[in-house]
């Protein structure tokens, strides 16, 4: 089992306060770790930590390091480190043009194709991942936004896959589908563990415990406990962790 992602030590800060402490994390190649917690325990700061989306924001700052395959993220060309980790948000936005073009957008800006052949490919792969292909794959020049909600987020997940990521985040991806979508995403996460690490933060405990090879629990900035996921669920080391879990949190 090799480690593609270790974070050692991390503290992020919001205005200098303090939002969230993780001593140490490894995410595994081809797992996919749940995080679950109540709000504002710090799951969408780790995540955007970690593909620095946060450097853009200037009242952020953090000590601590994060490696992507032994290499420090914080030393890496910002473009580069977008493309090797992506991220899906909750309720993310088709942009208002075709399912073709919002999947060849961001191969084409980032200037990875240019031949219509190659971009053919990459739409076609890029919905097959994300299990969506059989269902759109004879109205491709529609606009997106005629898409379910479910289809939409799947698309959202499809333009992830065609940049050809290494490692996908996973904010809250199903917040707002109903069931029958829900298990269509989580479907395709279970399917994409396969080439791809995934992290699924989600305030659904079901959903992390159906999907998460393993899990960590957040609470107020804490990491609390993190463990395969049959474990956590069923015998969990921490009270707070069993609360939460139990629905007795507070
Ligand atoms: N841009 C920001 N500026 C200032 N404080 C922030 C910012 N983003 C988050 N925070 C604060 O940092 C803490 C952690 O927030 P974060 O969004 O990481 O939590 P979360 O676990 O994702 O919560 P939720 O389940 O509601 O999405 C919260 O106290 C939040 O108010
Ligand atoms: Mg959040």
């Amino acid at each position: 089992m090799v480690d593609k992602i270790k974070v050692e030590n991390l503290s992020c800060y919001y205005n200098k306060k303090c939002v969230l402490e993780v001593p140490y994390i490894n995410v595994v190649q081809n797992e996919i770790l749940s995080i679950i917690g109540p709000a504002n325990s710090g799951k969408t700061t780790f995540l955007r930590t970690l593909n620095r989306m946060n450097d853009l924001d200037i009242t952020y700052s953090r000590k601590g390091e994060v490696y992507l395959d032994g290499k420090n993220i914080f030393d890496m060309n910002m473009e580069n480190l977008r493309k090797r980790v992506g991220m899906l948000f909750a309720m993310p936005i088709p942009l208002p043009m075709s399912i073709y073009e919002n999947i060849v957008y961001a191969p084409k800006h980032l200037g990875l194709v240019t031949r219509k052949s190659d971009q053919d490919v990459i739409v076609e792969q890029a919905l097959k991942g994300a299990s969506l292909w059989n269902e759109i794959k004879d109205r491709l020049n529609t606009s997106a936004m005629k898409m379910s909600g479910g289809q939409q987020q799947r698309l959202c997940i499809a333009r992830i896959l065609a940049i050809n990521p290494e490692v996908i985040l996973f904010d809250e991806p199903c917040s707002g589908l109903d069931p029958i979508s829900t298990a269509k995403v989580e479907e395709s996460m279970i399917e994409l563990k396969q080439k791809y690490t995934i992290i699924l933060v989600t305030n659904n405990v079901k959903q992390a415990s159906r999907v998460g090879d393993r899990t960590a629990f957040f609470l107020m900035g804490k990491l609390v406990e993190i463990d395969k996921t049959d474990k956590l669920f069923v015998t969990p080391q921490k009270k707070e962790t069993e609360d939460y879990i139990t629905g007795r949190f507070g």
